[in-house]
């Protein structure tokens, strides 16, 4: 089946996996309500995107599936229309994609497959208040989409095969390499995986064991990381982190998952990482 696939939310993640999508042949439509940011986002893809092809990781074949494939909607309704695959990928808060899900499954008929990229919410979350929560789905992308060759899928109890199948063949037609998770959880694996690492090593800082630089030459020299967990924070920002910790910390309580002082002061002065150009490193220099 070849799908039509409709884009949600066109920031860092949606304006690359909506250009996957039209470098992999399909007609897609992306919407974002903050219409400059989603041409800034999609001129930077295609930058990305021309630069990647200079280095022979994409062919001139799929700029131009870029170029003849990708439009812009103006609204849900336009983004929605005619699609038989919609993916969402606005912002990680919970009440703005319950509204999103809740007009998309008014919007569009049973065989269409709704879902998301969020990182934490699961599905089953989201098609808790919806029709047809036999099609609700997480196709979980890595950052930067065009570059980051895995998808990670997971679905509630309810969704059916074909929807699994489905979701499985768009992503390798993107030319992704895909992990299907057998139940859902928080996080995938890469994320839960990552937190488990990153905690560790902040444990290590905060415990004065070593420096954050010889931690993340640790991992690098003795895992073959290409990356150090501290270098990871500032590039996923460390405000993520930080929130990230602190609801944890109002769920369970414990003052063992409450965020280190050392994150938190960074947080409090706006020291987010790559974005504000200082984190753990400077970026300034
Ligand atoms: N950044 C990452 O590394 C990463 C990796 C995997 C998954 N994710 C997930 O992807 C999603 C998006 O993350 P991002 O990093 O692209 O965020 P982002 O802030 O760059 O983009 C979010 C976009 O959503 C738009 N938006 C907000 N409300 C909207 C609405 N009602 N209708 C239409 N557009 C709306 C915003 O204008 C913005 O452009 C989140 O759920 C996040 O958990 C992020």
């Amino acid at each position: 089946m070849i799908e039509q696939v409709g884009v949600i939310g066109g920031g860092q993640m949606g304006s690359q996996i909506a250009s996957l999508s039209a470098i992999g042949g399909f007609t897609t439509h992306i919407f974002d309500n903050d219409i400059e940011n989603l041409s800034s986002k999609l001129n930077f893809a295609e930058k990305n995107l021309e630069n990647l092809v200079s280095k022979d990781v994409y062919d001139e074949k799929h700029l131009e599936n870029f170029r003849q494939n990708l439009h812009i909607a103006e609204n849900i309704k336009e983004v929605s229309e005619n699609k038989t695959f919609m993916i969402e990928a606005v912002v990680e808060k919970l009440e703005v994609k319950l509204e999103i899900f809740s007009e998309l499954s008014e919007l569009t008929n049973e065989k269409v497959i709704l879902a998301t990229n969020s990182s934490f919410i699961p599905a089953s979350e989201l098609a808790k208040e919806c029709r047809h929560s036999h099609r609700f789905i997480n196709m979980h992308f890595f950052y930067p989409p065009l570059r980051m060759d895995l998808v990670e899928i997971s679905y509630p109890e309810t969704t059916t095969k074909d929807i699994v199948e489905r979701t499985q063949n768009l992503g390798k037609a993107m030319g992704r390499s895909i992990v299907t998770l057998k139940k859902e959880t928080p996080g995938f694996i890469v994320n839960r995986m990552l937190a488990a690492l990153v905690d560790e090593a902040y444990e290590l800082y905060d415990e004065g064991i070593a420096d954050f630089q010889d931690i993340d030459l640790a991992i690098k020299k003795g895992l073959n990381h290409p990356l150090g967990p501290f270098e990871i924070s500032d590039y996923s920002g460390l405000d993520i982190h930080y929130y990230a910790k602190l609801k944890i910390y109002n769920e369970t309580k414990n003052p063992d998952d409450y965020p280190k002082d050392f994150l938190e002061q960074k947080v409090k002065d706006g020291n987010l990482g790559v974005k504000t150009g200082k984190g753990f490193y400077d970026y300034k220099k």
